[in-house]
């Protein structure tokens, strides 16, 4: 029997393991809905294909997979698995169960109208529902997570799910990850304001997670920091946690009932299990973001409560790009995108986050609309930066595609130089020109677009493979006492089972003064020489 998918350290580097072999996801989260139609899914499938993915992160929503009580229907769950297998992709399934954005609109009608026995949360003392303006005016009324029923129904329909992809594809592993939820917390408030959130609010917090709080201080973002070592010892939220109690709080119970419904799951199947983040902007407070859900700020919480989670993704639309990738992996964990747009700098994105971060996975969402016209609405609700072109341009869908076809063909070698320092990317969004220094030898690349993007892996002695877009490269000697450089090889190319295939070999005018530069995304191998 092959080994079931898992995530493992080894040597400092983070890899997916799916059948004894390492992979890289290079996916895509297609659409809300398309993964509710097995039909409509064929022409998605192919957009995958095209973009060469070899992942799809897909939805298995809980209304369609319990439509009544403890009746499961796994017919979509089993296509899907199917459709993938035919077109020889993996999927990592998001189980759109209590939460989705914040919100509970997934849950099955048996649950949505029985408001009794799965409760919702109160964001004003006694009120069911509020209206929230960013939501069009919405009556937002999401389920609360201090309900034990509905997260012990949640976990039961999660169970169901992991037991139906264990029979389905326990020996063949098309399904490598499982997303518990989708972008969790509450919005318009900071916390649950039911008589029952009050009187654990106002209760002391629990002596282990308190404890726990003041003993990981190191890795806390300064607010939390500030607030756990100015609070009280113990006692209340209020009185441990000062202003950062109620999302705090809320983050608790999340946690709580994430693990617990991820618990449930892993007992069937024990996928690695990931969650997702709809992120807080710099200095917003919670609740204009989803309060309680597993953002950086809250990660010590969910560390404490979540154990059965194992990796947390960042849904980057917002304008800091870099800034969100140092911080998701700023406490050694692995970076996997499940979610950024489809705009102009998507492919350099993935060069970047494969090359500079090791990521695990980056996957735009939306995939479907890859190559056409952005809707600058929906641009700006993601926190795009309208005023700039480049991110409001979609991507191209022909380079998006060579770049993966170029990455899908260096895998083995990407994947094998992970946590060294043998591979390393820049991208013109973050900085107009940037410098590798490897061997004795400068590789200056300076782009010419926002778009561009340059990933470099050092192969042997001062030979490298450069994967370059929109990048104008140059090389020069590093080395003090030996200046002089030749290029001893300079190739265009691919690989094809571990084997370089060339294509022209540069030289001349193509490489006049020791630069090159590649308009279109090419695949490189630089040989170089330097000598006194
Ligand atoms: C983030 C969510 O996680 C996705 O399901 C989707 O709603 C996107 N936002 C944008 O539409």
């Amino acid at each position: 029997m092959k080994a079931i998918p898992s995530i493992v350290n080894k040597d400092g580097a983070w890899k997916l393991m799916a059948d004894g072999k390492p992979m890289i996801l290079l996916a895509g989260e297609v659409h809300n809905s398309s993964s509710s139609s097995l039909s409509y899914m064929e022409q998605v499938w192919e957009q995958g294909k095209k973009l060469g993915m070899n992942c799809l992160l897909l939805p298995v929503t809980w209304e369609l997979l319990e439509p009544e009580e403890g009746h499961f229907d796994f017919s979509l769950v089993d296509g899907l698995i199917m459709q993938a297998r035919q077109h020889e992709m993996k999927i990592s399934f998001l189980w759109f169960g209590t939460w989705k954005n914040a919100q509970s609109t997934y849950a099955p009608e048996w649950v949505k109208k029985d408001t009794k026995r799965f409760k919702r949360a109160q964001l004003e003392k006694g009120k069911s529902f509020v209206r929230v303006k960013k939501f069009y005016d919405l009556a937002y009324s999401p389920l609360t997570y201090l309900c034990e029923e509905t997260m012990h129904a949640d976990a039961r329909a999660f169970a169901a799910l992991m037991a139906e992809i264990r029979r389905a594809d326990g020996e063949e592993h098309t399904v490598v990850t499982v997303q518990v939820e989708n972008e969790t917390g509450i919005m318009a408030a900071a916390r649950d304001h039911s008589d029952e959130a009050d009187a654990l609010f106002y209760a002391p917090v629990p002596a282990d997670f308190a404890s726990y709080m003041q003993r990981h201080t190191d890795t806390m973002v300064p607010s939390v920091r500030e607030a756990v070592e100015n609070g009280k010892e113990s006692g209340s939220w209020q009185d441990m946690f000062g202003d950062q109690a109620e999302e705090l709080f809320s983050a608790y119970y999340t946690a709580r009932y994430v693990n617990t419904v991820a618990e449930a799951g892993k007992r069937e199947y024990p996928l690695p299990m990931t969650v997702n983040c709809w992120l807080n902007r710099e200095g917003a407070s919670a609740g204009s973001y989803p309060s309680g859900g597993p953002i950086s700020k809250v990660r010590e919480v969910w560390n404490f409560c979540a154990p059965n989670i194992d990796i947390y993704g960042p849904d980057i639309y917002l304008p800091d790009f870099q800034g969100i990738c140092k911080e998701y992996t700023r406490r050694g964990e692995p970076l996997c995108i499940p979610e950024c747009p489809t705009h102009s700098c998507a492919a350099s994105r993935n060069l970047y986050c494969i090359g500079k971060f090791h990521c695990i996975c980056y996957s735009p969402f939306g995939i479907e609309d890859m190559g056409r016209p952005l809707d600058p609405a929906q641009m700006a609700l993601f926190g795009a930066d309208a005023s700039d072109p480049a991110l409001m341009t979609s991507q191209d869908v022909e380079t998006y595609s060579l770049i993966n076809h170029l990455l899908e063909g260096m895998m083995d070698r990407l994947l094998s130089s992970y946590g060294t320092d043998r591979l390393d990317a820049a991208a013109g969004e973050f900085g107009p020109e940037s410098a590798f220094h490897m061997d004795g030898v400068q590789i200056r690349a300076k782009f010419t677009g926002k778009e561009g993007g340059c990933l470099i892996l050092r192969e042997s002695e001062q030979e490298f493979f450069i994967l370059a877009y929109k990048t104008w490269l140059h090389f020069i000697s590093d080395c003090k006492d030996a200046q002089g450089i030749d290029l001893l090889a300079f190739e265009e190319g691919h690989f094809e089972n571990g084997n370089w295939h060339r294509g022209r070999r540069l030289n001349g005018d193509e490489v006049v003064a020791n630069t090159f530069t590649a308009e279109e995304p090419v695949l490189l191998r630089v040989k170089l020489f330097t000598f006194a």
